[in-house]
């Protein structure tokens, strides 16, 4: 199947020329010449010129700045033109009029850094921005204001909001980082999803919105502002379109461009949740799809998920790590063959660029019943040097057949179109690249066994001497935490207060104290029917747990949910503790100022002789918090407030404890992260950084699925993974919180769990593989190189596929694992060789790749033989990658 004809070329590849970003020597400050962006009804119009356009989700606070220039390259040779995010209002405003733009908030900086990259910004400012981020990005201390509701027609919230706006819309403006100032700004976002919750405020909801719209105008940004999710947005604002596919999505008016603003290219993750995973070939095909039906511009929502440090997760219980399933991972590491297919597919679509901006409207052409052609043709001027006019022509081909492959003619040539894919021809003959073909390599992640954290000189078994890269063996101390109300703080109140009233979201955690009398009777009463007391909640979230006279009873955990315990009460009086806890505030909704948290409606103790006891009016005393928080005993100038003693092995361990100890880092610089497998529920801090709440709530032990079937429409729950295992094992410490030795490490426990099989680990990925026939598309570079043409002919040796073999920078290649041209079986890790196969194969591979970082490998008859002839014949290569020691070797 020769893919390649012996075609011309050549007028094709003068025209790319034209279309590349022109990144020029500029004044301080400046990233780009300055230009104006703005759109018709095919797309967004930048510095005069229509572009299909790539952009890639990074949200700053969730990686540490020293991360931020590595994600933004690798999003970039990915083949991103734009970078998305969003702002975080809670982390910019802490405190009503106390702005943070330090550190992992540095926005300006983040911004700085795209526009350096030549990358554009599309900055969605919200300030309500859901993002599975705490409160949805909105300040906790806004419900305190008096006679405020939220995202409605609302003077106090309008004030605040439009205050917000204001101070980022200034802040760029004042850091020229619009694209009119020579900035990588060319699109805002006022709001975000708000036609999903419009209806719930009637005509209010209505009145805000056009408020809002007016208002972000009415700043004078100077680029085109969007709303996504909005159908009824006003002329002058962008609606937008956030969904798995957005191929079918039509903005309100045929004078706005198509744009997808939200490509969910994975799915977040809830504590106890299954481990999301979208098939890169169905997101291909939905982006395939996308841009054939008149799309312009995608981004995707996460290129990078990252982490959610501190208590920044949103919630119901939505977890530490955000990965997200995004093409570079939560440890910026390339999630492969995502990040590969996906730049091939990025290659192809520009590829088509010229024709897709050049024609006003695309033809279509029905080739099946479930099969169709969509053609842009469209007269190009060449703006390079001489002014010439080229006719181009691009095309897709979609098979959207979920189960059946599909022979379809098209211009006169016959086509197989895999299900559910799209060919994509840039000169609408030759086929460059197809969604549901894969060529891309993929690397399989591990951590290593390394760091073993104290443990009295014992070893994990299965470790080896040589691996233990930083043993510390200084012993771990701990520091019981009180339960229930600890300081001068605490105060009484008759009746129950809501859980965010009283916390302010300081912390996730409030103390309820109250006493109980109990009578002899009531104890014979329950001796005699040999019943327990029953502590019953009306409703309860995130989670709770319920002490008696000191000790644990039970804990539950959901979200409102009703809560009945059995108690142990004795004759007396009974001091019962609720301790309510939140795990991330509410990020979804209408009327988030409502939601609060904790307990709502009665408390009351059930089952006595008498009747119920009403615990609702009772006296309560409340305390924010615990007092290790209080007392910053996780700070590296603080730790010693608390008074810790040794911990060895064997010690009995209590519920709410602190642990503490000192590590040293794991040589190199690989991603270093921390397996809290062992432990139950808390949080982290490694040299006071908070690395975030832990959990080891596992996933149900079924609904997943063992193979994913990358066919047919795409839900969260299709295709997950990590069933019966807990949801988050490994939590991300960043390298640049990080000394060379003395890091010290605590963590607060809320179960009987001990600390002594944590550990440090690095992450990496050890293995690659790579399977490529034959019959694959040559490398998407031959369309653009002069160096595969002949006399403006492709010549045919020339055009044979190639196999891309790439370690991690600071890897090299060091040993061919498995390699096999023939027809091998199995996938990555678990090869055989088939019934042909080219015996030099291994030998072949390992001259041409071991001690490099990357190397290339043409797929032909011509390198290996052809030993079995008439036969389609695959290349497979398992390779392992180390580090490399000093300086890296040459290519
Ligand atoms: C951008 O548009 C404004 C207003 O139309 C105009 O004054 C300015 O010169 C334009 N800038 C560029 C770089 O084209
Ligand atoms: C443009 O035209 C000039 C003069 O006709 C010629 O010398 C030059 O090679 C042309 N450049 C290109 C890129 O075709
Ligand atoms: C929280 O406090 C506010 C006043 O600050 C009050 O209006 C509101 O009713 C309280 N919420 C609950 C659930 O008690
Ligand atoms: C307490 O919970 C139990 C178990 O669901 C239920 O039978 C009982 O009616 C509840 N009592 C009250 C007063 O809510
Ligand atoms: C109640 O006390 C009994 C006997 O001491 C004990 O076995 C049981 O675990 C206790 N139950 C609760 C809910 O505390």
């Amino acid at each position: 199947m020769a893919v390649l004809s012996r075609k011309l070329w050549w007028q094709w590849r003068i025209i790319l020329v034209a279309l590349t970003v022109q990144l020029s020597v500029l004044a301080g400050g400046e990233y780009f010449k300055p230009f104006n962006v703005t759109y018709d009804h095919r797309a967004l119009i930048i510095d005069g010129q229509r572009r299909m356009l790539i952009s890639a989700g990074i949200h700053y606070p969730r990686a540490t700045p020293e991360m931020w220039p590595d994600i933004i390259a690798k999003s970039k040779e990915g083949g991103a033109d734009v970078i998305e995010t969003y702002t975080f209002w809670n982390g910019h405003e802490p405190v009503r009029g106390q702005y943070n733009f330090e550190d992992r908030y540095d926005i300006v900086k983040f911004a700085k850094l795209v526009g350096a990259n030549g990358l554009y910004l599309l900055l969605r400012i919200g300030p309500y921005v859901c993002a599975e981020w705490n409160f949805g990005g909105l300040p906790v201390w806004l419900r305190d204001i008096p006679d405020i509701e939220f995202r409605t027609d609302n003077a106090p919230f309008k004030v605040e909001m439009q205050g917000f706006v204001e101070k980022i819309v200034e802040l760029m403006r004042a850091e020229s980082l619009f694209s009119w100032q020579g900035g990588p700004i060319i699109l805002l976002q006022i709001e975000n999803e708000y036609g999903n919750i419009e209806s719930s405020f009637g005509s209010k909801g209505n009145a805000y919105m056009k408020w809002a719209a007016e208002m972000a105008v009415g700043l004078n940004a100077g680029v085109p502002w969007i709303m996504c999710r909005q159908v009824d947005a006003p002329e002058y604002i962008l609606d937008t379109c956030n969904a798995y596919y957005c191929d079918g999505f039509r903005p309100n008016s045929p004078n706005k461009p198509v744009i997808w603003t939200e490509d969910w290219d994975g799915w977040y993750t809830s504590w106890g949740g299954r481990i999301p995973h979208r098939p890169v070939e169905d997101i291909a095909f939905a982006v395939a799809r996308f841009f054939q039906r008149g799309g312009s511009l995608m981004n995707y929502y996460m290129f990078f998920g990252g982490t959610n440090f501190e208590r920044t997760s949103g919630g119901p219980n939505q977890i530490t790590s955000y990965d997200y399933d995004a093409p570079v991972d939560e440890y910026g590491l390339l999630s492969q063959p995502k990040w590969g297919h996906l730049k091939d597919l990025h290659a192809a679509i520009k590829l088509c660029e010229p024709a897709l901006v050049a024609a006003d409207s695309s033809e279509y052409m029905k080739l099946g019943p479930m099969q169709e052609a969509h053609v842009y043709r469209g007269h190009i001027s060449d703006r390079g040097q001489n002014y010439t006019l080229y006719q181009s022509c691009s095309a897709f081909l979609a098979n959207i057949d979920e189960h059946k492959s599909a022979s379809v003619r098209f211009l006169g040539r016959v086509y197989t179109l895999p299900p559910w894919s799209v060919s994509i021809l840039p000169d609408c003959q030759n086929v460059a690249f197809n969604t549901a073909k894969v060529g891309a390599q993929i690397s399989v992640k591990s951590v290593s066994l390394d760091i073993a954290l104290p443990r009295e000189g014992s070893l994990l078994p299965q470790m080896k001497t040589e691996d233990i890269v930083a043993p510390n063996l200084e012993s771990w101390t701990s520091w019981k935490e009180p339960i229930g109300p600890w300081g001068d703080n605490k105060f009484t109140f008759p009746g129950i207060l809501e859980h965010l009233n009283v916390t302010k979201d300081l912390s996730d955690y409030l103390w309820y104290k109250t006493r109980v009398y109990i009578s002899e009777d009531d104890v014979l009463f329950w001796e005699q029917n040999q019943v327990k007391p029953l502590l019953n909640i009306s409703s309860m979230r995130d989670v709770v747990r319920i002490f008696v006279n000191g000790k644990l009873s039970g804990s539950a955990k959901g979200h409102w949910v009703k809560v009945v315990q059995p108690i142990n009460l004795s004759q007396g009086y009974n001091d019962v503790v609720l301790l309510s806890e939140t795990v991330g505030l509410q990020n979804y909704g209408a009327k988030l100022e409502k939601d609060g948290a904790g307990f709502r409606g009665p408390i009351k103790l059930v089952g006595f002789k008498n009747g119920d006891l009403d615990l609702t009016k009772s006296s309560w005393t409340y305390q924010v918090g615990l007092q290790g928080e209080y007392q910053k005993i996780y700070a590296v100038d603080e730790s010693e407030n608390a008074r810790w003693t040794t911990f060895p092995p064997g010690s009995t361990p209590f519920t709410f404890s602190w642990y503490k100890t000192h590590f040293d880092a794991p040589d190199g610089t690989d991603p270093v992260s921390l397996n809290l497998r062992s432990m139950g529920k808390g949080q982290v801090w490694v040299n006071g950084h908070h690395i975030g709440r832990y959990w080891t709530l596992e996933a149900p032990k079924d609904g997943c699925q063992n193979i994913c079937d990358y066919r047919g429409a795409y839900k969260s729950d299709k295709c997950t993974k990590n069933c019966g295992e807990p949801t988050q094992v490994w939590y991300h410490i960043p390298r640049s919180w990080l000394q060379k030795s003395g890091n010290l490490l605590v963590i607060f426990e809320e179960t009987e769990k001990t600390p002594f099989d944590i550990f440090v680990q690095t992450r990496f990925s050890k293995i690659i593989c790579s399977k490529v026939s034959e019959d694959y598309y040559p490398p998407l570079e031959i369309w653009s190189s002069t160096s595969y043409v002949k006399n403006g002919v492709f010549s045919d040796s020339d055009i044979v596929p190639v196999m891309k073999l790439k370690c991690e920078d600071g890897y090299s290649i060091s040993s061919i694992e498995f390699a096999s041209y023939g027809t091998p079986h199995g996938s990555c890790q678990a090869f055989s060789l088939g019934n042909c196969h080219a015996p030099s194969t291994r030998s072949l591979i390992s001259q041409a790749c071991v001690g490099k970082n990357s190397c290339a490998i043409r797929v032909s008859n011509s390198i290996f033989g052809d030993t079995c002839r008439g036969t389609l014949k695959t290349l497979v290569v398992q390779a392992r990658c180390s580090s490399t020691s000093g300086s890296s070797s040459a290519m």
